[in-house]
């Protein structure tokens, strides 16, 4: 058991980790540290630029300019949540490159449920939910070429030990922590941990060429949920019926005909 949490947790592997042994395959191999930084998703992108290998990870204890999807900014106080990117080198094929986000969400579904035991879900495409708040989010920039995907950057946050009360107010009501459902501490060293194992063996299947379509829809809390999705600016009303196999929502509209939604943001009823 972990002092202080009332949590029966594996052994604690400390903090920082950049000092970790992690036995991961790629993932986390190096794994780098920084205290505070601007963006991880930066730090891995110019890394790589440089020639860091496939499977380095960044992590943070607070970001000054953390970046979140669609444009918008990434918040988190320092030293109580998770927030790590990772390099993906290996050659995938470009319609391949929407499994990295799924893999990425998977893996933090299993880390925090194989630690702290609790049931968390997917919402489309890539917020973790837990009662119906967003506990994390990911963020997947990608760099490709004419031959294809020459490189991903899939970052990750979440939200461990943060009171809802420290939550700005423009998001306040729709974010929630791991401490705040549980009523307790939490450490992260051992959910990151275990989030760095489990998306190893996501990465392994992946290159493989097993898809985790299936197990990422199973986890999709949106199917068979009234949704509004704002589309280029304009919202539209539905219900999500389906996701294609590159993770594309199928949103059946009001007046009965099907629109394909790539990106976006989708509110559940
Ligand atoms: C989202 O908008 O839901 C995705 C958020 C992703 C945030 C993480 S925190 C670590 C990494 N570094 C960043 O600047 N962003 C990602």
């Amino acid at each position: 058991m972990v002092r202080g949490t009332g949590l029966h947790l594996a052994q604690s592997p400390g903090w920082p980790p950049d000092q970790w042994n992690l036995p991961t395959e790629r993932v986390g191999r190096p794994i780098r540290y920084l205290p505070v930084t601007e963006s991880t998703q930066q730090d891995v992108l110019s890394a790589a630029e440089q020639g860091a290998p496939d499977g380095l990870v960044f992590v943070t204890d607070r970001q000054t300019a953390g970046r979140g999807r669609g444009g918008n900014r990434w918040w988190a106080p320092t030293g109580c949540c998770i927030l790590f990117s990772w390099l993906v080198r290996s050659p995938l094929p470009w319609e391949r490159a929407s499994w990295l986000t799924m893999a990425a969400s998977l893996a933090v579904v299993d880390g925090i449920q194989g630690t702290v035991g609790l049931d968390v879900g997917i919402k489309w495409p890539n917020d973790v939910i837990i009662q119906g708040k967003k506990l994390g989010g990911i963020l997947t920039e990608t760099v490709a070429d004419s031959s294809g995907l020459r490189l991903a950057v899939v970052g990750i946050g979440i939200n461990v030990n943060l009171s809802e009360a420290e939550v700005p107010r423009e998001i306040r009501g729709q974010a929630t922590s791991l401490s705040s459902v549980l009523g307790q501490e939490v450490p992260r060293d051992t959910v990151l941990w275990e989030i760095l194992l489990a998306l190893d063996r996501e990465y392994a299947r992946m290159l493989e060429g097993h898809s985790p379509l299936l197990r990422w829809k199973a986890r999709l809390k949106t199917l068979g949920r009234h949704v509004e999705v704002m589309v280029s600016g304009k919202r539209v009303k539905g219900v999500a019926e389906d996701v294609e196999k590159d993770g594309d929502l199928i949103v059946r509209l009001d007046d009965g005909s099907v629109m394909r939604v790539w990106a976006g943001v989708v509110q559940q009823a």
